[in-house]
Parts: structure tokens; C-alpha cells; sequence
């Protein structure tokens, strides 16, 4: 929080050296405290010129993912409350953490507000769907979960789910130009190479989702994997030759989730054919390809679409199969 304070105020004086003793008033805190925090930050990789004696100054914006940079990009969505003087106060930011959907779901459950937001900088237990884990290397990646509470039964959360990744692909091609392709049901790949998950978790009744965190983890800055993910991840930096802005996508993520999710409450029947439709005329995959599925008895067989509640159809050697879980690999 106060590490965040001190970029806010230096970025509001980009151009002049802030003093310590206004950073220290600022803040509510001593000069020599400052200084541990200015430490702190350059350990994080914030360029930051000076010392105590001649004051600070920001040599680059930083692309730390910190509330002050995210919140006011994001006004007027679920993600930012009514209260202007509060417009931090929905995201919670750290350097360090286990999973942000963990940190989601117990705050959920602790009836933190719909619209909460978790980011972090370097996950050290990542999440993935079944018992994946999702490799988090520090400030590469955008690794971010958000409390919704919608009022729907559980049995529609698939189709929330799909449409998380519609707006990862409308985020990422509002800000560079690539082809993105959606696999059923939360992979984003470019060139057949995943760089976005997608990990939806749920508390719910039989009829009705108390609260729904979305987790989502892109590849953003990357410049290589370890040797056991190389062949099938990818990051937007290998994929497009250049660096991104996290705080850039990260906003267009939450600008687009909110039009989906607004849509899919709001809308009715219509928005949810508009899912269904808008999915698989996205991915590569949903109609027409030869897949196995793992976990499903190794069902193999032609994909077919989605049915009404986003579940992928295989027509197999048995007749069409619905497929509810499990990793589904492509043959062709
Ligand atoms: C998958 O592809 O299996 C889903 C990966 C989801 C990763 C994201 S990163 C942010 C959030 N926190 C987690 O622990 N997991 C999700």
C-alpha cells in the first residue's frame, strides 16, 4: 500500500525530485522509512534516481501492476466502486503470494464486495484447472482473480467462464495485433502455444453461486519457460517480438470482462447464444477437429459445438458425447 503511494506521488511529480521529507509527510512516515521504501522498490525493479539528501525521482513509469496505476483506468466498471474517493480501494495488490484466486476465494467468503480485485506480481503456488500448477515468474506475467456474485445458478457458470476468455481475446487484441485462438473451455492460444488460463471457482447452492472468482494468468513479458512447458507455452513477447505494457492489457482485461459479465446478466437468452456463438466462431478447435479427451475414458472422436450450457460435443465412434471435464487434445 505505502509502496504504491510512493510511485502514485512521484509519478504526479514526474518532471521534479521529490523530497524525502514530502514523501515522509505524505505518507505519514519518517525520512530514513522512506528510504526503506525506495530500497524496497528498486529491489522490485522501479527505476528510481536519488537518496534522502537530494530527494527522488522516477527515471520510467513502472509496470507494476499497483492499484493507483489500474484503478483509474478502469472507472465505471464492476471493478471500480461508486465512491470516487475509494477507487483503490476495490484492488488489492501484492509483490508475493500464494495464488490470487486463493486470496479471492477466502476473501469472498469473507464477504469482501463483488468486483474485488487480486493481482500480483509473482505467485509462489500458482493455480491451475484439475491439479495443475501455473508458472507465475515475477512481473513477466498478469496473474489476477475477481470476485463476482451473479445472480445465477452454478449451472450457468460455465458459460461465465467461456466468456472470460472472449474478453482475455478482445484485451489483447484491442492492444496489439495477433490472432487469437480460444480452446474449449479456458485455454487462449496464438500459433497453437497457450499463454492465458483461465480458472473459474465457485461457491455455490444447488440453485443459486454465492460468489464466483475468476482467475486469469497471462504470459505477457516472458522471453523463455522452463524446458517442461516450452513446447506448449508461449507469451505475447514471444509471439509479437516486443515487450507490453501489464498495466495497459490488465485494464483492457477488466474494461472487457465487465462488458461480458454486464451482457450476461443483463441480457438474458440473447446474450448467452451470443457467447456460445462468438466462442466457437473464435476457436480453432470446437468444430470439426479430431480431439481425445483425457480424463473422460479417452473418449476420442470430431468436435461438434458447444451445447446450450457451453459444454463441448464430440460426435465419437458411439454417438455425440457431451464433454463436462477433462483436458481436451487436439489430433489434427
Ligand atoms: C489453467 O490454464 O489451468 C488455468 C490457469 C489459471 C492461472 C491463474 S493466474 C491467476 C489466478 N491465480 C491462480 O492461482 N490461478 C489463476
Amino acid at each position: 500500500m505505502r509502496l504504491g503511494r510512493i510511485v502514485r506521488l512521484l509519478m504526479d511529480h514526474a518532471t521534479v525530485v521529490a523530497s524525502g521529507t514530502k514523501i515522509a509527510e505524505e505518507i505519514g512516515t519518517s525520512r530514513s522509512e522512506v528510504w526503506r521504501l525506495i530500497q524496497q522498490l528498486r529491489g522490485l525493479g522501479v527505476d528510481v534516481a536519488g537518496h534522502s539528501a537530494t530527494g527522488y525521482r522516477l527515471r520510467a513509469v513502472p509496470d507494476l501492476l499497483l492499484p493507483e496505476m489500474i484503478a483509474p483506468l478502469v472507472k465505471g466498471t464492476v471493478f471500480s466502486p461508486p465512491d470516487a474517493r475509494n477507487d483503490i480501494k476495490n484492488i488489492h495488490h501484492y509483490y508475493k503470494v500464494g495464488s490470487t484466486n486463493s486470496e479471492a476465494m477466502s476473501a469472498a467468503a469473507e464477504n469482501a464486495p463483488e468486483g474485488s480485485v487480486f493481482v500480483a506480481e509473482e505467485q509462489l503456488a500458482g493455480r491451475g484447472r484439475g491439479a495443475h500448477s501455473w508458472h507465475s515468474a515475477r512481473s513477466a506475467g498478469i496473474y489476477c482473480s475477481v470476485i463476482l456474485r451473479p445472480p445465477i445458478p452454478p449451472s450457468d457458470a460455465l458459460l461465465l467462464s467461456l466468456a472470460a476468455g472472449l474478453a482475455v481475446r478482445a484485451a489483447v487484441i484491442e492492444v496489439m495485433p495477433v490472432a487469437v485462438d480460444l480452446k474449449w473451455p479456458n485455454d487462449v492460444l496464438i500459433d497453437g502455444k497457450k499463454f492465458c488460463g483461465i480458472l473459474t471457482e465457485m461457491n455455490a447452492e444447488a440453485t443459486r453461486v454465492r460468489h464466483l472468482v475468476i482467475g486469469i494468468g497471462i504470459n505477457v513479458n516472458q522471453a523463455k519457460f522452463p524446458a517442461e512447458l516450452r513446447d506448449i507455452a508461449t507469451s505475447l513477447r514471444l509471439e509479437t517480438g516486443t515487450e507490453w505494457s501489464r498495466v495497459e492489457l490488465c485494464s483492457a482485461l477488466l474494461k472487457s470482462l465487465d462488458r461480458e459479465y454486464r451482457a450476461l446478466i443483463n441480457d438474458g437468452p440473447a446474450a448467452r447464444g451470443s457467447v456460445l456463438k462468438r466462442f466457437e466462431e473464435n476457436s480453432s478447435s470446437a468444430r470439426g477437429h479430431k480431439v481425445r479427451v483425457e480424463d473422460e475414458n479417452g473418449i476420442q472422436g470430431i468436435t461438434e459445438g458447444l451445447d446450450a450450457r457451453g459444454f463441448l460435443q464430440v460426435r465419437t465412434a458411439d454417438g455425440l458425447r457431451t464433454v463436462l471435464s477433462g483436458t481436451v487434445r487436439t489430433m489434427s
